[in-house]
C-alpha cells in the first residue's frame, strides 16, 4: 500500500478501540493471513468493534476465513492443502477487481477453506478448487480473498489492493516523501519548541537523513554529533566528516577507549548490544549536560527495528535487541524523538534524497549501531577489530570496483572465533577465518544471499589472505534470512 502512496500500519490482533477510533484518517482495515485455523484454541481473533466502525474491511487468507466464520459461514479443512498458483475468475463486476480484470493467476497458500458462505455474502471470484475465492458482504463493506494479493506471485496483485484501498476505501494517495517531510518538520518544531535536540549521526542513510530533517526543522537547535566508538570501519570517521561535516555542523566525539573498555571480556551478543547501547546513551548525556535546554535525543529508529524488537503478537520471542530500540537503558535523562519510526528503509532513502543528501550517502549499505563489535564474533579487542577492518575494507573495495556494491543491499565481513590450519610458503599457519556475507533484500526483514560471480569471490579471498596478516581462510555465507539473520550476532 505504501508503494502506491497510501500509509499503512501493522497492529496486533488485540488492538484496542481507544487506539483505533481516534485515527481520523483511518480508511480501512486489512485482516492479514496467518498460520492458524479459525477453530484452533489459540487462534487470534480480531476484536468485534472493528466491524461496527463503518469502514471497509478486507480479509486475506486466514482473515478471509475468519470473516466467513464470524458471520456464520462454515470453514473446513480441505484434504489437500492448496499451495501455489491458481487461476482466478471474477464473477460479475465487483469494485475490488475493477483495475485487475476478469481473470488471472493468483497465489494460494492455505489448509482451510470456506465450505458454506455466511448469510449476506456473495462470491465475487472463484477458482477450480473453490467457489468462494473472494466474497463480499451485501453492503460492499466486508470483503475476503482466499489468495494472497500482496505477494509477487499473484499477477498484478497490487491492482487488487488498489481496488480495495483506493476504489473501496477511497484513500487518497498522499503518502509521499514531500508530504512526510512537511508533516515531520511541523511535528518536530512543535515537540522541540525552544529547546535543543541532540542527534547522533553514524554517517548511514538513516541518521544522516534524520540530521538533515532536524536541521531543516529547528536549525542550530539540533546539535549533531558523531561518536567514534572504536567499532567503526576503516577511515569511517574521516569519510563521514568529509561528507557531512559542513552540511549539518557535525561534531566528533572520541569515545573509543570507553567503548572498548566496557566490552572487554564480553562474549554474549545481546550483552554486547546492551553495553554499547548504554555507553552511547551515557556519552550522549554527558554531551547534553554541556548544553542549556537540551531535552531531546533524536534516533533514526525504523519500522522494522520496532517490529523485530517489539513483537506485535503478544509474548513472542525478541529476535534481536537493536540498540536504538530495545537496548536503551531504562533510566535515561533525555526524551526520545524518533521521526522515522513508521518508515521502511526505502522510504527513508526517498526522504533523504528529498532533503538533499548525496547519492553516496543514499546508496550506502546499512551499518549496525553496535558496529564491528557484532561482527567480531566472540570477544572484541583492538587487535581483532583491526584484522576485521582490513579484511572488510578489501572486500568493499573489490565489490565496488566490480559494480557489486550497488547491486547488493548489504555486504559484511565477519571475523570468526575459530582458527584454521593453512599453508603459506612452505610453512604451516594456524590463523583466523573470516566470513563474507552479501545479501539482497528489500526491507531487511527477509534476505537472500547474493549470487556473486566466482571471479569477484576469488579476488576478495585472494586479496584478504594475501594482504591481511592473521587471516588464512575466507568463506562465503550462503544462508537466507530466515533462518539466519543478516548479522552473525
Ligand atoms: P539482522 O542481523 O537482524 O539485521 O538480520 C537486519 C538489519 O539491521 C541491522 N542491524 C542493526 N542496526 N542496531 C542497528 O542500528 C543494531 O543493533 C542492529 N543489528 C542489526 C543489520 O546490519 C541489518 O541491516
Amino acid at each position: 500500500m505504501r508503494e502506491f502512496n497510501v500509509f499503512s500500519d501493522i497492529l496486533p490482533p488485540n488492538v484496542r478501540r481507544e487506539d483505533l477510533e481516534p485515527i481520523e484518517r483511518l480508511k480501512g482495515i486489512v485482516l492479514s493471513g496467518g498460520p492458524h485455523s479459525v477453530y484452533e484454541k489459540d487462534a487470534p481473533y480480531p476484536p468485534d468493534f472493528i466491524f461496527d466502525m463503518g469502514i471497509p474491511i478486507l480479509g486475506i487468507c486466514y482473515g478471509h476465513q475468519y470473516i466467513a466464520h464470524k458471520f456464520g459461514g462454515k470453514v473446513a479443512s480441505v484434504e489437500k492443502r492448496e499451495y501455489g498458483y491458481a487461476k482466478l475468475r471474477v464473477i460479475g463486476k465487483p469494485k475490488l477487481f475493477k483495475r485487475w480484470g476478469r481473470d488471472g493467476q493468483v497465489w494460494m497458500s492455505h489448509g482451510d477453506s470456506i465450505e458454506t458462505l455466511p448469510k449476506g455474502f456473495t462470491a465475487i471470484a472463484e477458482t477450480d478448487n473453490s467457489p468462494y475465492s473472494a466474497i463480499v458482504s451485501d453492503d460492499g463493506n466486508i470483503i475476503g480473498v482466499q489468495f494472497h494479493p500482496e505477494v509477487k506471485h499473484t499477477e498484478r496483485g497490487s491492482e487488487i489492493l488498489k481496488g480495495f484501498v483506493i476504489d473501496i476505501c477511497n484513500a487518497r494517495r498522499q503518502w509521499t516523501p514531500e508530504h512526510f517531510i512537511t508533516e515531520a518538520t511541523d511535528e518536530i518544531r512543535e515537540i522541540v519548541g525552544g529547546e535543543k535536540v541532540l542527534c547522533a549521526v553514524s554517517g548511514g542513510v538513516d541518521s544522516s537523513s534524520l540530521a538533515m530533517l532536524l536541521r531543516r526543522a529547528v536549525g542550530e537547535q539540533a546539535i549533531c554529533i558523531f561518536v567514534d566508538n572504536g567499532l567503526l570501519r576503516l577511515n569511517e570517521r574521516d569519510k563521514v566528516k568529509r561528507s557531512l561535516g559542513k552540511l549539518i555542523g557535525l561534531e566528533v566525539i572520541d569515545a573509543r577507549r570507553r567503548f572498548l573498555d566496557a566490552l572487554r571480556g564480553i562474549i554474549d551478543p545481546e550483552e554486547k548490544r546492551r553495553i554499547i547501547g548504554e555507553t552511547f546513551i551515557r556519552v550522549f548525556e554527558e554531551r547534553a549536560r554541556k548544553e542549556k535546554n537540551l531535552r531531546f535525543l533524536a534516533q533514526g529508529t525504523l519500522y522494522p527495528d520496532k517490529i523485530e524488537s517489539e513483537p506485535v503478537m503478544g509474548p513472542s520471542t525478541t529476535i534481536k535487541t537493536h540498540h536504538n530500540v530495545g537496548g536503551l537503558p531504562e533510566k535515561m535523562d533525555l526524551e526520545l524523538i524518533e521521526p522515522f519510526k513508521f518508515l521502511f528503509k526505502d522510504e527513508v532513502r526517498k526522504v533523504g534524497r528529498g532533503l538533499g543528501l548525496s547519492d553516496e550517502i543514499i546508496g550506502r549499505h546499512p551499518f549496525p549501531g553496535p558496529g564491528l563489535a557484532v561482527r567480531v564474533v566472540g570477544e572484541v579487542d583492538e587487535e581483532r577489530l583491526e584484522i576485521l577492518r582490513q579484511a572488510d575494507a578489501i572486500a568493499m573495495e573489490v565489490l565496488e570496483r566490480a559494480g557489486w556494491y550497488d547491486k547488493t543491499s548489504q555486504a559484511i565481513v565477519v571475523l570468526l572465533p575459530v582458527r584454521s590450519v593453512g599453508v603459506m610458503g612452505d610453512a604451516r599457519t594456524y590463523e583466523n577465518v573470516v566470513a563474507l556475507r552479501c545479501v539482497i533484500t528489500e526491507d531487511f526483514m527477509t534476505a537472500d544471499w547474493a549470487r556473486l560471480p566466482y571471479d569477484v569471490l576469488a579476488e576478495i579471498s585472494r586479496r584478504i589472505t594475501n594482504e591481511v596478516k592473521g587471516v588464512n581462510r575466507v568463506v562465503y555465507d550462503i544462508t537466507t534470512k530466515p533462518p539466519a539473520t543478516i548479522e552473525w550476532e
